[in-house]
């Protein structure tokens, strides 16, 4: 707590001076004080050329992949380069030292399983190598200088080392360290199984005695030194900052390497920053994009500075293609963007002699390997599907998390708790989760009570979910050191705490005072960790892991020691960006295996990295309430789903600070229309229910938690695709009008999958505000409250009364919802859809309905109905395109309602497919507004069926 309060003083302090942020910038590092990426930035084109020694080319003989040495010509190091073809479009080059005197870490949790690798044609022309992926894709190899030219049907799409910034700074042993070094490791590093076995020092020896490789440390050397390690030696291996000493033990081992993308000037993604979707220039001033998943107090927004979670995924956007790469390392990482042109398209190769854009890109980590995965392609939706496919899809969400959350810091005691959910009750406000912050437990003891105030747990979560409700509690990965406290002795006993770099349990400070934090990059710690879910009063909670990047309050930039050290010796700065998703991990086993792998877990995590989708929802922490942190909010939750990350929401209201009752009621607009809906507050902040506010402001509140849910239908039926495909559910405009330009810099408004437009009012006192309308004129967007209907590459003022959410359905879509309010979203899982129809000029509207039973993992097995829907030629059709196995839907449809309809019909009917009776429907034509209500189908949704509209 003294730390947080220091923070507090340092904050006002910085306060007076700006009132707009807050963040104490001195607690974090600059690309300056990283005396790596500095090093890396200040690099010069001719400093490290490297060349391709052709002859030691070869390809594997499964023919998925090819490798040969890469020479730097100044140092003489020896890289390994290897290229592999992977399915889909897809390519992945890897970067190693040839002969490391320590194993790199190579990071295999990101991905899902091992890539599918498929046949990679190579040939040696001219002196180059031609490597061809398909029959479109080809790379071609340029020896010296070192360079990789990727082209899709003879258009240059992305060169790798143009600049000549490849550097692979060779790991060392410190001088005279070597035995010690590995006597003492070998010392505390327990024995693992499987993958856990095949990194860390033990290798080192072992590959060495294997390949004739001797473990060289700098003393031993010396003698047959080259000049340019001079160099080398006289840079310190030791780095301080602000009083942390880094030891540093391998001495500077870090990677680079500049990646251009030919023809874009545009490029999203690597979350994640509070910054604009479309990522500026870094080059001219400031700092490179810094992805090191930290605790950040009151961060500041528009600027690069690192945040809680780190996705190494960049898109490029042009109007003709989009592409995209993913660097797999979880080390510190920096990114340099600029935005440049290029004449290399001008060569007669590509036959056009104009200069085009370019973007360039420069990677810096400070440790690891260079793994880069290219996606070619060519379309945004490809690029989600090619990028998930590696890293995964992300989860189905059990159906009560898509509903609206109630959290705060805290609430107090379990009459609270009751008093809570009975307001939204009161107050006819759905809502489907409770959230209790860290003061619950038992002094800050995870999976423990404070058993006074919560003297029975279970009874307080079955008053919840015998309402349909759930509860979610708090687990940070710090746990108290205390003899009588059970987790810590278990922990302790295990030898399963992270390590500090003398050997002993690293002991960091965090909410309950000295801690020791577990070792999850260890499968035998996640294993052990995962058995705590199941405890009694627990194994009916979901989860929100915190802290997990991990914060410690004591520690360098309010995180660990990079020298602290984890499972087969590997330093905590080769997983840094990994930590909290193994956290998460283990959580999500623990969920899976105390219900015997029946039901779908919940967790919501702070940290997370490429990957963390296929296990949790992601918030993006501690915002402010201020309109500025509401504007952030649709920039930041698009970065992330166009990253995989798709179950996402920022704290409704801003968690630092009290939010006025129209900021409170715009943010509950936003947040309605976000994957993630949570208000959440700090513990100094007043109360903010709904209900709390005037009635005005209240009832505003409630109506757009209401009006989300009668989306939920869609919302699943999106969460559904995104498992499917990877497919974001919130996306920039650009996603889905690729070739409209006017989208590109856009960020402040946003669609929901392909069929909703939504404009969050962000401004205070907004009266109205400017919507575009994206795509060409064949496109119409109908407001959906209005019903106006607005052209595809028009602007338009749109009112903004405080009741307005501005949301535009697209002409040609069709939108299952549902209308009948609920005190949870789960007991209206068999409620009766309507389903919204947009017309498009041709009359015709396309969309899909997935249904299940919201909390199992049945669907896993098949047990899920999906239909496809189409309205055209009057006809309106739902397709079964998957019926359900055992699970038998209740679902009916309720009403058709259709907008931008032409005519009055003379008559409407109904029949089950293939050919059932046909039925006569009651209908209603609103000629004024062309809207056309066919009242009560009453067919089962898990059957397919057809309504004609004669003419
Ligand atoms: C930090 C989290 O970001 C915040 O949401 C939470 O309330 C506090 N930790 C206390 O647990």
């Amino acid at each position: 707590m003294t730390w947080k309060i220091l923070l507090l003083l340092n904050c006002l302090t910085v306060l007076l001076l700006s009132p707009a942020s807050c963040v104490d910038r001195g607690n974090f590092k600059t690309c300056n004080d990283a005396r790596f990426c500095k090093k890396h930035r200040e690099l010069k084109s001719d400093d490290h050329i490297h060349e391709l020694l052709v002859d030691s080319v070869t390809a594997s003989s499964a023919g998925t992949s090819i490798s040969g040495t890469v020479k730097n010509l100044k140092t003489n190091d020896e890289l390994l380069l290897e290229v592999y073809g992977v399915r889909d479009r897809t390519v992945r080059i890897k970067l190693n030292e040839l002969n490391p005197s320590r194993k790199r870490y190579e990071v295999e949790m990101s991905l899902d399983g091992t890539p599918d690798y498929v046949p990679i044609k190579m040939e040696k022309q001219h002196g180059q190598i031609q490597l061809l992926l398909g029959d479109t894709i080809h790379l071609t190899l340029h020896p010296k200088p070192f360079r990789i030219d990727v082209y899709e049907e003879g258009t240059l799409l992305s060169m790798l080392n143009a600049d000549n910034l490849l550097l692979i700074e060779p790991m060392r042993v410190k001088p005279g360290k070597v035995q010690r070094f590995v006597s003492w490791i070998s010392s505390f590093v327990p024995e693992v199984d499987e993958k856990g076995a095949d990194h860390g020092e033990d290798h080192v020896e072992e590959e060495n005695h294997e390949g004739g490789n001797e473990v060289k440390d700098e003393e031993t050397k010396q003698d047959d030194a080259p000049a340019h390690e001079e160099e080398r030696r006289e840079e310190p291996w030791e780095e301080t900052f602000k009083g942390h000493v880094d030891s540093k033990p391998f001495g500077p081992n870090s990677i680079g390497l500049d990646v251009s993308f030919i023809g874009f000037d545009n490029l999203y993604g690597i979350p994640e920053h509070a910054d604009s979707l479309r990522l500026r220039s870094t080059k001219a001033n400031g700092d490179p994009y810094r992805l090191y998943n930290l605790d950040v107090f009151e961060y500041e927004l528009n600027n690069p500075m690192a945040l809680y979670g780190a996705i190494p995924f960049i898109i490029a956007h042009s109007e003709k293609h989009t592409l995209g790469m993913f660097w797999n390392n979880a080390a510190e990482t920096w990114i340099d963007i600029d935005y440049t042109t290029t004449s290399t398209g001008g060569s007669t190769m590509f036959g056009d002699s104009s200069s085009q854009p370019k973007a360039d890109t420069h990677w810096i980590s400070e440790t690891g390997i260079i793994d880069i995965f290219l996606f070619i392609g060519p379309k945004p939706a490809d690029v989600s599907r090619q990028f998930t496919t590696i890293v995964g899809h992300p989860y189905l969400p059990p159906h009560a998390a898509i509903g609206y959350h109630q959290c705060r810091w805290n609430y107090n005691d379990q009459k609270d708790v009751q008093t809570v959910h009975e307001n939204f009750d009161h107050y006819d406000i759905p809502m489907d989760v409770m959230w209790l912050d860290i003061e619950y437990t038992d002094g800050k003891r995870y999976f423990t009570w404070d058993a006074p105030k919560f003297a029975n747990p279970d009874e307080m979560i079955k008053n919840l979910t015998k309402f349909g409700r759930n509860l979610v509690v708090i687990s940070d990965p710090h746990f108290k050191k205390d003899d009588n406290y059970f987790v810590y002795k278990d922990l302790k006993d295990k030898d399963f705490c992270v390590k500090s770099k003398d050997g002993g349990n690293f002991e960091g400070w965090c909410w309950p005072g000295a801690s020791y934090y577990p070792d999850f990059i260890n499968p035998a710690v996640r294993d052990w960790y995962a058995e705590l879910y199941s405890r009694e009063t627990f194994k009916d909670a979901w989860t929100w892991n915190d802290m997990n990047e991990p914060s410690v309050f004591n520690g360098p930039e309010v995180t660990m020691h990079k020298d602290n050290i984890h499972i087969d010796g590997l330093e905590h700065r080769e997983v840094h960006n990994i930590y909290g998703m193994a956290h998460v991990m283990a959580s999500f086993d623990g969920h899976l295996k105390r219900h015997n792998y029946q039901l779908r877990p919940f967790i919501l995590t702070r940290s997370f990295f490429a990957g963390s989708q296929r296990h949790a929802a992601v918030w993006t922490g501690d915002n402010t309430a201020d309109w500025n942190h509401l504007k952030i909010a649709a920039p930041m939750l698009l970065s992330l789903n166009i990253a995989g990350m798709t179950f996402v929401g920022a704290d409704i209201g801003g968690f630092f600070k009290n939010p006025d009752a129209q900021l409170m009621a715009r943010w509950f607009q936003a947040a309605a229309f976000v994957p993630f809906m949570r208000n959440h507050a700090h513990i100094d902040t007043r109360r903010r229910e709904p209900w709390l506010f005037d009635e005005q402001s209240m009832f505003v509140m409630r109506d757009a938690v209401r009006a989300r849910y009668t989306f939920l239908p869609f919302w699943y039926t999106l969460f559904f695709h995104a498992n499917q495909t990877g497919a974001p559910l919130m996306r920039p405009l650009w996603y889905e009008f690729p070739k409209d330009s006017t989208t590109f810099g856009m960020d402040d408004e946003y669609l929901l999958g392909n069929a909703l437009l939504v404009k969050p009012v962000t401004e205070e006192n907004a009266k109205q505000t400017e919507v575009y309308f994206p795509g060409d004129s064949s496109e119409n967007w109908h407001d959906i409250s209005s019903l106006q209907i607005h052209k595809g590459g028009t602007k338009a003022s749109i009112d903004t009364p405080l009741q307005k959410i501005p949301v535009f359905q697209r002409g040609g879509t069709i939108i299952p919802r549902r209308f009948r309010v609920r005190r949870s979203s789960i007991l209206a899982i068999e409620d009766p859809i309507t389903l919204s129809i947009a017309l498009n000029d041709e009359q015709i509207a396309n969309g899909s309905l997935y249904l299940d039973d919201g909390i199992t993992r049945n669907h896993l097995e098949g047990d899920y109905v999906f239909a496809k829907l189409e309205l055209k030629d009057n006809l309106l059709k739902s397709r079964v395109v998957h019926p359900s196995k055992k699970y038998q839907t209740k679902v009916w449809l309720e009403r058709v309602y259709i907008t931008g309809f032409k005519f009055k019909p003379s008559g409407v009917e109904i029949h089950e497919l293939p050919a059932g009776e046909r039925k006569p429907l009651e209908f209603f034509y609103d000629e004024t507004n062309r809207v056309l209500t066919v009242r009560k189908p009453g067919v089962n949704m898990g059957k397919g069926w057809a309504i004609v509209i004669r003419p």
